[in-house]
């Protein structure tokens, strides 16, 4: 096998200027994706073991379960291309089912996903993989010149579209129809909308894990921004709001306080929030009108225990 890896710089720089302008706003926020440094994904990993957390099972489930079905639908593939690849764990099971000749794996997260990536060389020798350290949100079209041609399919599981609002979401998935070419198809996962009590306890897990997960984001600016910010003067908050259709994520100050964030103050009033997530949920109808605003078309969907899987081209 072949194995590339590129990372895209920047990465600090964006971090930089994305903070402090959500800390700038009213209210703050902080896009998720910069959860994800090394320990933000060992912490995500984590969150997946929870028992309340039971997402990332219930796919891995309804992928085993229904594998045979969802390849034959999918039909033969030449290169598949998963966004936010993370541990590059879940795309073995394409792997096993269509034999494809090329897998390229993309994330923010460049040096986690070159360390999982690699492995995939000893399991599959036959596998052309490209690694490619980016964020894809924000430049998806940097990934083109280092894709193979041919049949591509890009798989887009674990719920990730959740963090992105329905018109962000279409935005998204438009490019993935850009990336993916006319011929191309998509094979997406994500959480169905269900009892909001069971929502709730999965973003707020008994062993606090979640909560780590979203603390962690201050640590983050702390080492990298050389920001000051006291994680115990911030409460971990999430909860269901029905009417949006989304787990919202927040850190509440604690305490009037100032901080420092790469050379810039910001105060936080008693009560004041820092918001750091969407986790949207959706119904398979809703998510495919979604879909269909960008470009794709419903093939087939699979359903089990509160989570979906749509193929689209
Ligand atoms: C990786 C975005 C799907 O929203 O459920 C888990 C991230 N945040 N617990 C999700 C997350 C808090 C996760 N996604």
């Amino acid at each position: 096998m072949v194995f590339t890896f590129k990372n895209f710089p920047a990465d600090r720089d964006d971090l930089r200027v994305d903070v402090l302008s959500g800390l700038a706003a009213c209210p703050k926020s902080i896009p998720p994706k910069y959860f994800y440094d090394e320990l933000g994904c060992r912490l995500f990993e984590a969150i997946c073991a929870q028992p309340e957390y039971v997402l990332c099972r219930t796919e891995q489930a309804l992928m085993t379960s229904r594998l045979s079905d969802i390849a034959a639908a999918i039909g033969p593939v030449d290169c598949i291309i998963e966004p936010g690849a993370g541990d590059c764990a879940k795309v073995r099971l394409l792997l096993d089912a269509l034999h494809p000749t090329h897998l390229a794996v993309l994330d923010i997260a460049g040096a986690p996903l070159a360390a999982a990536a690699e492995p995939l060389y000893r399991d599959y020798p036959d596998l052309g993989v490209t690694a490619l350290g980016m964020d894809f949100i924000h430049d998806l079209e940097a990934a083109a010149p280092y894709l193979p041609t041919g049949r591509r399919l890009v798989y887009y599981p674990g719920s990730s579209i959740g963090n992105f609002p329905p018109d962000a979401a279409a935005t998204l998935l438009a490019r993935f129809r850009r990336l993916a070419g006319t011929e191309g198809q998509l094979l997406i996962g994500f959480d169905l909308k269900k009892d909001p009590q069971q929502l709730h306890r999965a973003y707020n897990d008994a062993a606090g894990v979640t909560a780590a997960f979203n603390l962690n984001l201050l640590e983050r600016l702390n080492r990298e921004l050389n920001a000051d910010f006291d994680p115990s003067r911030f409460r971990h908050y999430a909860f269901y709001n029905p009417a949006a259709g989304r787990i919202e994520m927040h850190l509440v100050s604690l305490a009037e306080q100032d901080v420092a964030v790469a050379g810039q103050n910001f105060h936080f009033a008693l009560g004041e929030t820092l918001h750091t997530e969407h986790s949207y949920k959706f119904r398979c109808d809703e998510f495919s009108a979604i879909a269909k605003t960008a470009g794709w078309p419903l093939k087939a969907e699979w359903e089990h225990d509160g989570f979906a899987i749509q193929l689209y081209g």
